[in-house]
């Protein structure tokens, strides 16, 4: 069946099963498991983050310390506590006037003028909504600090049970001197409950004055990469079987104004060296999940990195004049791409290398800018061009991603945005049936059903799961999507933007319905779609068969956004295929019903076997639910 055709049979059927077929008649859905129709883009699904709802600084960066610079926005010493225990006396305050590096200029001080052994004083931190502890488990930490002339350390660090007090692991730091200079420690807990509702401790026990900066504390990290992430929240990406990751942004890479925006060198690295920065989501960047950071986990999921580059335009229609004021922003962008892909004999490469990571990592996509359309000066064409030009000289073979239309250049993609309820969604399934085939690819780069709040409930699952339906019956031309925002910490405060993919608090995790459809769609994606034609389903009734030709299975993706049951006969004319198929289900009772971080599993997809007659199946789809149907070629 031609494309056109399915939209004819697609809105035929619509109308027809309004008039003349109740829902409790059959569909029949005719599938051609010898007719190709067109290629699925192997790297159809991916992800898409950006420092949002805490989905770096309180998510996935696996830092334990918030604020732990005591600069930029952050008001100095937010998060940080006064500790003065029995009749201790101290005063902190930030201090501007002294600091680690250059990068960091600031730091805390402490002014102790009473303490002892018996009674100590300094400071604590209650972390991104506390800090998570495990039984058995090292902590690896570190801080930066110097004293005045009179010796006030050694320093104890302790991390401390909200609730009763109690200490669950301890360590010393000693010879503060009165320069800057790091001091490593670790943290082992012993048989102690998990939980999120704990903090760190740092005092002292003689008189005198400490300055603090840079502390850090590291539960064990994916792949035990010092600096990084979270081990759940990585399985959970990973388990998305992401074929790229879309970064730094979003408005995140815009910032709200010029001097705002995401320069990557400013993100690469010691730590010591970053000067963070303030995010346009209402909350300073730590910008310890760095550039390398960033294509470390890519290393790690197996995932292209698809790099977007500052264009020139930040939110607060701020743009720079295409010509030579952009320039240094292309030069900019050219060294990024190097410091990427370059061997270690260029300069960016070899920056690289010092950072760690003398291998070079391959590079198909850069997107130039975001969202451009925002910018009401009409610069993006201009500034898109000579981004353009300039990339391609160097690197001609990188696909250059545009993020709105434009004339004087023909874009290798565009990248499209939805964000939408359901029911748009549904009506909106053939949005990409009638694009051009000859034109720029289409990168879906951030799309999501927003409903539901701080995750997505299963009526949103249904409008992500219509739109997959379509976006892979067009994925000759839809090259890549990425669903947005990914990540949000469910803490009071910490979420910006409702209905994101996965949510978290210190310690747990959890993938709302929307994440499980997820999934699936990227699990069973298949190399092609097949020829297909649909009668007598109802307007609710969405569905995607795909076929994985070097594994001959055939991967049937089932709509129900229904709150009536749909039955319908599958038939598979002159195909042989085994007797048994595996169905994975993804059921709720209602539209509004959802996971949450107490009850991370009440949606979960569910594995059956189920039994072909001859060349058919005989299947009704649960009201509100999502299938997909693995079926082997005999
Ligand atoms: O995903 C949230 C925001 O939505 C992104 O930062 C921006 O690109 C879009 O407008």
């Amino acid at each position: 069946m031609s494309r056109k055709s399915f939209v004819i049979a697609t809105v035929a059927n619509c109308l027809l099963t309004g008039v003349l077929f109740a829902q409790s008649q059959p569909a029949v859905l005719t599938i051609h498991a010898d007719q190709p129709i067109s290629k699925v883009s192997p790297t159809l699904y991916g992800l898409m983050t950006e420092e949002i709802n805490h989905s770096y600084d309180g998510g996935l960066y696996a830092e334990m310390v918030s604020n732990r610079t005591f600069g930029g926005s952050w008001a100095g010493i937010h998060n940080w506590i006064l500790v003065e225990e029995g009749n201790s006396q101290a005063k902190i305050a930030p201090d501007s006037k002294t600091g680690p590096s250059e990068a960091l200029p600031n730091s805390l001080r402490i002014d102790v003028s009473e303490a002892s052994a018996a009674e100590p004083a300094g400071v604590l931190n209650e972390g991104y909504w506390g800090m998570a502890i495990r039984p058995n488990t090292t902590y690896t930490g570190s801080l930066y600090a110097k004293e005045d002339s009179a010796s006030v350390g050694p320093i104890t660090v302790s991390l401390v049970q909200n609730q009763s007090g109690k200490v669950v692991a301890t360590a010393t730091v000693s010879g503060v001197t009165t320069d800057w200079k790091q001091y490593p420690f670790t943290l082992k807990t012993g048989a102690v409950e998990p939980s999120a509702a704990n903090h760190l401790v740092l005092t002292v026990a003689h008189p005198g004055t400490l300055w603090l900066s840079l502390v850090s504390l590291f539960p064990p990290t994916y792949h035990n990469r010092a600096n990084g992430n979270r081990i759940d929240l990585m399985e959970k990406l990973a388990a998305m079987h992401p074929a790229f990751l879309r970064f730094p942004g979003g408005n995140y890479l815009e910032g709200d104004h010029i001097p705002e925006r995401y320069e990557w060198k400013k993100t690469i690295g010691p730590l010591v060296d970053r000067p963070t920065h303030p995010s346009p989501w209402r909350y300073h960047s730590s910008d310890g999940l760095g550039l390398l950071e960033f294509l470390e986990s890519c290393e790690d999921l197996h995932m292209q990195p698809v790099l977007a580059v500052y264009a020139g335009y930040s939110m607060a229609q701020e743009h720079v004049n295409p010509g030579a004021d952009l320039d240094p922003y292309v030069q900019d962008a050219l060294d990024e791409i190097e410091y990427v892909t370059g061997g270690t004999n260029t300069k960016w490469g070899a920056i690289r290398a010092a950072n760690g990571h003398p291998e070079p990592f391959h590079l198909n996509y850069v997107e130039i800018g975001n969202e451009d359309f925002f910018d009401k000066s009409g610069s993006y064409e201009g500034r898109y061009s000579q981004f353009y030009k300039a990339i391609k000289a160097k690197y001609p073979d990188l696909l250059l991603i545009a993020t709105m239309p434009v004339k004087s250049i023909r874009p290798d993609v565009i990248d499209d945005h939805y964000y939408k309820r359901a029911t748009d969604f549904f009506h909106d399934t053939t949005h990409y049936d009638k694009t051009d085939r000859n034109g720029p690819k289409i990168f879906v780069g951030e799309w999501a059903t927003r409903e539901g709040t701080p995750t997505p409930n299963f009526g949103a699952a249904l409008g992500d799961a219509a739109w997959m339906t379509g976006m892979e019956r067009n994925s000759d031309i839809i090259v890549m999507a990425a669903y947005a925002p990914l990540l949000v910490n469910v803490n009071p405060g910490a979420m910006q933007w409702e209905t994101d993919l996965i949510g978290y608090d210190a310690l747990r995790s959890y993938g709302s319905p929307s994440y499980y459809a997820q999934v699936l769609f990227a699990k069973y994606l298949g190399t092609g779609t097949l020829a297909s034609s649909l009668q007598g389903a109802g307007p609710k009734f969405f569905y995607s068969i795909t076929k994985d030709e070097a594994n001959k299975r055939l991967y049937l993706k089932l709509v129900n956004a229904s709150s009536d049951p749909q039955p319908v006969n599958v038939e598979f004319p002159g195909a042989s295929l085994a007797a048994t198929a595996t169905l994975t289900s993804l059921i709720a009772n209602s539209t509004e019903a959802t996971n949450t971080i107490d009850n991370p599993d009440s949606i979960v997809p569910k594995e059956s076997t189920i039994h072909l007659s001859g060349s058919a199946l005989h299947h009704t789809m649960p009201a509100y639910s999502i299938q997909v149907v693995e079926l082997n070629e005999r």
